[in-house]
């Protein structure tokens, strides 16, 4: 396997040259990435050139509407859909907001849908409000002391009046990667669609959506090195079957169908940028092939590097005793997204960070469910540091040695 140019990946960052920026060590990540100068590049030609309504029959305007359906196209191949299958809203918690009003619709009183206490409560929240039409909410509880989520007990909670089971790819909070795949396919065994919050972990490599199965799987943009969007999958059968949430004429094209709002037309256009990326790093690394071929290389290339230069800093903090690591201490089973649990408040540790060079944040992250089932008082929060594939060994070493002092 290859070996992630780190030098390379860097170079396609602007902040990483960015003078305001110089001597601070990034690992805030899980709640916004760098963007990626593919990506800044086509924003600033969308404002300078085609900032024009999309889809007319004159240049900057045709140009601005190809540039859009290519980036759902590029996106959409590099996950293993069809075009029409991805569409963009303006976050994922709208996003979520949306579906739900089309399952209010879809569900009738007495039906059943499965949530956990481990998500982000944009993937949780709106689901749990459909109590409010009868439909009977069933929560999948994670372990108190380990935040993991135990597939076998889903399997207690499935039954025939499951309609839609709603999980996280990867809690931004436990980091564990949850087994989609088999989830899924329990799921649809019992006759439930699945809807996956992939938001905290796409950045770290693009899914095959296919391979998984999920039926809806979401992740957010701005996480990805993109613009702030997010970006919804929706397979065919579920967003033919779910009633249209769009203008009534929009009915009729699936990528339209679960977008009520009108598209931010340059950050759209300007996703194309990522798919540049993600194919600019597998070229780099000598790979060519089909966009899920490149997806799962680009996958595969991030993830190594990431492992790398996470078990060591898994090391240093598991076992110390004046915090408490959420989820998993083996790199393989987890994103790098590490929550630590304080005996104090985490947001004046991340301020100490700061003064050390290292940006990092305190608090619930949304994930109050969590954290509270996990016995750790929201308003004191975890000091969560998370990084991504184009962190250096050297950020790693720095944030352990700063860790060391502040804590
Ligand atoms: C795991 C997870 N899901 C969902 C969201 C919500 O995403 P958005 O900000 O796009 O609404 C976040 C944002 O922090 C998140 O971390």
């Amino acid at each position: 396997m290859s070996v992630l140019d780190i030098d390379f990946v860097r170079a396609q960052f602007p902040a990483f040259a960015e003078p305001s920026l110089e001597g601070q060590a990034f690992f805030e990540n899980a709640g916004g990435s760098y963007t990626c100068r593919h990506v800044i590049d086509r924003l600033t030609r969308f404002y300078t050139q085609r900032k024009v309504q999309p889809y007319a029959p004159y240049e900057a305007s045709r140009l601005g509407g190809e540039e859009m359906d290519e980036a759902r196209t590029r996106l959409a191949a590099l996950m293993g859909v069809a075009t029409d299958e991805l569409s963009f809203g303006p976050s994922t918690t709208q996003n979520t907001y949306v579906l739900a009003q089309a399952f209010r619709k879809l569900m009738k009183p007495g039906e059943a849908i499965i949530v956990t206490n481990q998500d982000h409560e944009a993937n949780t929240g709106p689901w749990r409000r459909l109590a409010e039409e009868g439909i009977e909410v069933r929560e999948w509880q994670l372990d108190p002391q380990t935040g993991h989520l135990d597939v076998a007990q889903l399997e207690n909670l499935l039954d025939e009046n499951v309609r839609l089971v709603c999980f996280p790819h990867c809690s931004n909070v436990v980091g564990e990667i949850n087994p989609v795949a088999e989830i899924t396919a329990m799921a649809h065994d019992a006759g439930a669609f699945v809807c996956v919050d992939g938001v905290s972990y796409a950045p770290h490599g693009l899914p095959n959506v296919d391979e998984l199965g999920a039926d809806i799987y979401l992740f957010s943009s701005y996480k990805t090195y993109g613009p702030h969007q997010g970006v919804m999958v929706i397979r065919r059968a579920l967003g033919e079957l779910l009633p249209n949430q769009a203008h009534y004429f929009n009915a009729g094209d699936l990528y339209k169908r679960f977008t009520p709002a009108g598209p931010d037309h340059a950050q759209v256009a300007a996703s194309a940028g990522m798919a540049d990326y993600f194919e600019a790093l597998a070229m780099h690394h000598g790979h060519s092939g089909s966009a899920a071929e490149t997806g799962a290389f680009v996958h595969d290339l991030m993830r190594a590097h990431e492992i790398k230069l996470l078990q060591p800093l898994l090391d240093a903090v598991k076992d110390r005793n004046d915090l408490r690591l959420l989820g998993p201490s083996i790199a393989e089973n987890r994103a790098p997204t590490v929550a630590l649990a304080l005996s104090r408040a985490a947001e004046p540790v991340a301020a100490q960070l700061a003064e050390h060079g290292i940006m990092a944040g305190g608090g619930d992250f949304y994930a109050v469910r969590a954290l509270k089932a996990m016995g750790i008082d929201p308003s004191e929060g975890v000091l969560r540091i998370s990084f991504t594939h184009y962190t250096s060994e050297a950020e790693v070493a720095k944030l352990t040695e700063a860790l060391d002092r502040v804590l």
